[in-house]
């Protein structure tokens, strides 16, 4: 299987764009990352952001090391964005997609991508303003699409995520988010599939494995987050872990569908108070598992 990394284990303790590039080509043995906008905010003042993001890029290109794609962290899955109730907050999503692909295209990554986003709890529970609500998000999207197109992007991609008051969150709803923006966008949308959001059974039940997010949404699927799971909480856990997915279960995963280039970013997100040692040494060990499966 085809292995990397997203950037999150790194957020507040591996900062130097050097010493980031270093520790995932050699500690970490890794050739393929997602960057998190976790280490660079879209919303900093254009110059100083690119000019960081930049620097990352470059570093990871002297390292041997592929940005295939940027990516949505924590600090942007704190907003509802698209999916807001209000006109200005639905705007103001719109731009933070746009400034994190204006910072991607700095990167001269391909491909970048978030959640879609969230309703309010009383949206979410009114058919009708849902309805209303995500014509209007597709409207904004496609617009976003002809920006990344211009900047230079090859694709967006979406990520759907574990809670009915957000969109996409079932592999029907993925689907059906595929189909509605197929045709209309300049640059093509794709999905990356979270295993831990996937496998979440309190929302999915029995449809909570990956082979049912395989037959229903599997061909528009480019990229995976792999993440260790009890499948009742999304985890983020690391494969040092016990939980639902062994290693030699990815593995199976990839040869049985025959993939090629949809690569499984390790997701893992770390307790703010977990010692940088630890967080390094549980990385290395858990490499040392996916790579052996
Ligand atoms: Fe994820
Ligand atoms: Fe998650």
């Amino acid at each position: 299987m085809k292995l990397g990394l997203n950037l999150s284990f790194a957020v507040k303790r591996w900062l130097e764009a050097e010493r980031l590039a270093a520790l995932v080509a050699d500690d970490l043995d890794t050739r393929y990352v997602q960057f998190t906008w976790d280490l660079v905010d879209p919303w900093w003042p254009e110059a100083q952001r690119d000019a960081l993001a930049s620097a990352y890029a470059q570093a990871f290109a002297r390292a041997g090391v592929t940005v295939e794609s940027s990516f949505g962290g924590l600090a942007s899955y704190s907003y509802n964005h698209i999916l807001a109730p209000t006109p200005e907050l639905r705007d103001l999503g719109r731009q933070h997609l746009v400034r994190a692909i204006d910072m991607t295209a700095a990167m001269e990554v391909p491909v970048a991508g978030m959640p879609f986003g969230s309703f309010s709890a009383d949206d979410a529970v009114d058919p009708g303003k849902r309805r209303e609500i995500y014509k209007t998000a597709l409207d904004i999207y496609v617009g976003i699409s002809r920006h990344a197109k211009a900047r230079g992007l090859e694709m967006l991609m979406v990520e759907p995520v574990p809670l009915s008051t957000e969109f996409p969150s079932t592999a029907a709803d993925a689907l059906r988010l595929m189909h509605d923006l197929e045709g209309a966008t300049d640059v093509p949308v794709r999905l990356n599939v979270d295993w831990g959001h996937a496998m979440f059974k309190p929302l999915f039940g029995d449809d909570a494995t990956m082979e049912h997010w395989m037959t229903v949404c599997g061909e528009y699927i480019a990229a995976y987050h792999i993440q260790q799971t009890d499948g009742l909480y999304d985890r983020h856990w690391n494969f040092t872990h016990d939980g639902l997915i062994s290693p030699a279960d990815l593995s199976a995963f990839w040869n049985r569908h025959k993939l090629k280039d949809q690569t499984f970013f390790l997701e893992v997100v770390y307790a703010f108070e977990e010692p940088d040692a630890t967080v390094l040494s549980d990385m290395q060990a858990a490499m040392a598992l996916l790579r052996s499966a």
